[in-house]
């Protein structure tokens, strides 16, 4: 039987659920009331991948401009800082206050402490308000704010992956910049919004850990 405690919990802004963190015998994972588990220390691979894919194609990576939805347990957030050079800025946008200072307290060791490097920015509030307000200042925006296109945590983040929330994202972003969208599986008709809204649109299939077992979706849509 699997043993854990609980660390820490935090009510989702704007719905009725909760969100949990505990601790396991060597890992760390999330859970949502009545739901299963959102994230875990243990596979990251898709995580790890969301951040980097999309800052490997940048002709600018060593001063790239990122906005990263989700900080979740960092993994994407120190992919994008180990890709991208020393002039680079990396904001994230994180919903839940409590999220941030469990990255800053007892998760944080888990992805080496992303949040103390002096590139990182945290912006606590909805990823959505912030893409609505930028108007070309990203070269990557790289979204995991849930479980994909169908949302587990909050409703409202469907608004991300309509051709609207896909366009006020197109807007956000620089010339030759990159749009990069995490999902648990494959979405055609989201696909297909991708490219409807005039990206180029590159669909891969990563593994959630190791070379193994299951697989998870990023898009990486370009203009
Ligand atoms: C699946 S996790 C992200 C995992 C992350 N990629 C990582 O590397 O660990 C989703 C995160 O998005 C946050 N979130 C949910 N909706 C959001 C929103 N509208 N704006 C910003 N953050 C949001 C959640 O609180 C959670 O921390």
């Amino acid at each position: 039987m699997r043993h854990w405690t609980e660390l820490g919990k935090a009510v989702i802004p704007g719905t009725e659920q909760t969100l949990f963190l505990y601790q396991g015998k060597d890992d760390f994972f999330i859970k949502i009331s009545g739901g299963g588990e959102l994230m875990s220390t243990r596979k990251h691979g898709s995580e790890d991948a969301l951040g980097s894919l999309p800052c490997q194609r940048l002709q600018n990576a060593h001063a790239a401009k990122v906005l990263i939805g989700g900080l979740g347990m960092g993994f994407t957030l120190a992919a994008v800082l180990k890709t991208v050079g020393k002039e680079a800025v990396v904001t994230v946008a994180e919903l839940i206050p409590e999220v941030v200072e469990w990255n800053r307290g007892p998760l944080g060791e888990c992805s080496g402490n992303p949040l103390n490097d002096p590139r990182s920015r945290i912006h606590v509030g909805d990823v959505a308000q912030l893409l609505r307000d930028s108007k070309a200042c990203f070269d990557v925006i790289a979204l995991d704010v849930d479980n994909g296109p169908e949302g587990l945590t909050k409703s409202a983040n469907d608004w991300l992956y309509t051709s609207t929330g896909i366009l006020a994202a197109q807007a956000a972003l620089r010339e030759g910049g990159i749009l990069a969208y995490w999902s648990a599986g494959p979405d055609q008709a989201f696909h297909e919004r991708l490219r409807r809204c005039g990206f180029l649109v590159e669909e891969l299939s990563v593994h959630a850990h190791g070379k193994k077992g299951a697989r998870h979706v990023i898009w990486l849509a370009q203009i």
